[in-house]
């Protein structure tokens, strides 16, 4: 039987100039892009999707040209947050126009594609194997949307990324040292210690990391305008009395969970409240996310 290392040349499929051509219509294609920014965690379920979208927007308010690829294929959120389920995909003046929110951010999400009563499907001739084949059409597919897309000028585009530590660092891998990292964490020693792994993990790779965020950081009681506690954890993050939460990361800011953010989630109604308690703490967030941005030298692309 023959092995990988058998195999001479590539069979007249010209694989290698294909993979050169794609990668240089997508570097062409991101040229004008000033900050990529991937928002992971490892964790599922902390709030990316939420904060990807909400940081796009306190941004967004202060005039930054903002687009978001929702790089979860197999469980996309944005299009139901951003308010662009039914969103045509039209040709622009070279490549695919993106749909835009009501406040102008550009989304690509698999959801304005795909219903949700449906799954995103790989085809596979081989039954039982299609595991080994599905990450690789996977970044397959994300190559060839960040290649067909017109991303344009950009300040800044955002990918929000699927769950699973393992996942962070093969988007870490595949996006390359020009993409930066913010983490999202909640306040339980559970969520903290997957995200602790995923730092592990990118700490190895050429990847800034530029900090995380405490999300469902206690719960914005509307009645009394106050936060109550959320999450009774062994070692809260206490940004008054300095405590560290165990991740050897800066700490860009806290958010609570308001249940009206949420709702607005699911309407994909941009929460346009930049007075509230919670409007504010993403302000806060996104302005550190911005400072941090600014103040990191770029590595050569
Ligand atoms: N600060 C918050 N206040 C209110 N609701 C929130 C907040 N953060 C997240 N949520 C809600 O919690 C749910 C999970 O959030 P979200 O989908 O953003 O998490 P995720 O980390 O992207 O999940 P996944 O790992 O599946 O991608 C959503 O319904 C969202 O609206
Ligand atoms: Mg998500």
């Amino acid at each position: 039987m023959k092995g990988y290392h058998d195999i001479v040349g590539d069979g007249g499929s010209r694989v290698l100039e294909q993979v050169a051509e794609q990668r240089a219509r997508i570097t062409d294609g991101l040229a004008g892009v000033r900050h990529l920014v991937a928002v992971g965690s490892g964790k599922g379920g902390v709030g990316k999707s939420t904060l990807t979208l909400h940081l796009a927007g306190a941004l967004r308010a202060r005039g930054l040209r903002i687009a978001i690829l929702d790089a979860d294929f197999n469980g996309p959120s944005q299009a139901r947050m951003a308010g662009v389920q039914d969103a045509l995909f039209v040709p622009g003046s070279h490549k695919i126009a993106l749909p835009r929110t009501t406040n102008g951010i550009g989304v690509f999400s698999m959801g304005s594609l795909i219903p949700e009563s449906q799954a995103l499907e790989f085809a596979s001739t081989a039954q039982g194997e299609s595991h080994t084949w599905r990450a690789t059409r996977e970044f397959a597919l994300l190559g060839e949307i960040l290649g067909a897309v017109e991303w344009g000028a950009l300040d800044l585009l955002m990918f929000d990324l699927p769950p699973g530590a393992e996942r962070t660092v093969q988007y870490a891998d595949y996006l390359g040292a020009r993409t930066s990292f913010l983490l999202v964490t909640i306040p339980s020693a559970v969520s903290r210690g997957v995200v602790a792994r995923s730092v592990a993990a990118l700490s190895k790779g050429p990847n800034r990391v530029l900090g995380y965020v405490e999300n469902m950081s206690g719960y914005y009681c509307r009645d009394c305008n106050a936060i109550k506690p959320l999450f009774i954890s062994p070692e809260p993050f206490d940004s008054a009395q300095g405590r560290s939460s165990g991740l050897e990361i800066p700490c860009l800011g806290t958010v609570p969970f308001d249940p009206e953010l949420a709702r607005h989630c699911d309407t994909g109604i941009p929460l346009a409240a930049p007075e509230t308690l919670v409007g504010r703490a993403l302000d806060h967030v996104a302005q550190q996310l911005l400072d941090s941005l600014e103040s990191t030298t770029e590595p050569p692309r």
